[in-house]
């Protein structure tokens, strides 16, 4: 992970109309420095931000999307909406992990409007941490056509993926110690695995098989996973009846 010469991170921030830009605003006027490439948009509340807009960044080639909010607790709705794109970030950052990019490409904060100051810091900060990451996709050893592969494949999820974090993710107490504690825990841990990345693998495999008919071998090389990680897959997906494997070329393709 190293600095490209001469490369300047695009960034996009997102942001809560009745914090975070205010305190982005007061860091304008107050006349504190941060980076000129931090292209900024305003939506009414953090919660507005969906995964959609995440993937789209990405796939567009920014190399890092910020979420900018009231402070937990603070949001100025009554559903609490920074709650919503806090576990929204949670579950998109390890889904970043598992397609290969950096989850802090991803980044959410809470800024009040009277903390230009922290507004700034966060953008420096990271702006330098995505400086030392590098460009999206290149850095993590992808062109560009293995990025949008990934990419489509997590989009193509995005529905269920919200069902769950609605259904089967959420936490019942709304406080900041609550939220922290289940997005750190073993069991979310589980829950992500279970829910979440076997059907994304699935997804990613369907995606690699639309375009050619491959051996075990090299869609665990294309994805980044063990041999034995597909073959447990393809067994799953045999059954389901989406892929089928072709003896004579020892490939798998789609049913
Ligand atoms: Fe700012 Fe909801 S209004 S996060």
């Amino acid at each position: 992970m190293s600095a490209e010469h001469g490369f300047q991170p695009k960034i996009i921030g997102i942001i809560c109309n009745w914090c975070c830009y205010g305190g982005a605003d007061l860091c304008g006027v107050s006349r504190f420095q941060y980076p000129p490439h931090i292209r900024l948009i305003r939506v009414m509340c953090s919660a507005r931000v969906d995964m959609f807009h995440v993937l789209r960044a990405f796939s567009n080639g920014q190399d890092g999307v910020f979420i900018g909010g009231c402070h937990l607790c603070d949001c100025h709705y009554v559903t609490n909406g920074n709650f919503t794109a806090f576990s929204m970030v949670q579950v998109f950052r390890k889904i970043l992990k598992l397609i290969g990019i950096y989850p802090e490409r991803l980044r959410i904060e809470w800024v009040s409007a009277g903390e230009g100051i922290r507004f700034a810091n966060f953008m420096n900060e990271y702006s330098e941490e995505l400086l030392k990451l590098g460009p999206v996709g290149k850095s993590e050893g992808m062109d560009g056509k293995t990025l949008a592969l990934k990419l489509e494949a997590v989009k193509k999820l995005i529905p269920y993926i919200k069902l769950v974090l609605t259904q089967r993710l959420h936490v019942p107490v709304m406080t900041e110690e609550a939220y922290h504690e289940f997005f750190s825990s073993r069991e979310f841990d589980r829950l992500f695995d279970e829910l979440i990345a076997d059907k994304l693998a699935i997804s990613l495999i369907t995606s690699l098989l639309r375009e050619k008919s491959l051996s075990t071998g090299e869609i665990a090389d294309s994805l980044g996973l063990s041999p034995s990680e597909v073959a447990r897959h393809m067994i799953g997906s045999s059954r389901q009846g989406l892929v089928r494997y072709d003896v004579n070329s020892k490939c798998y393709n789609l049913a």
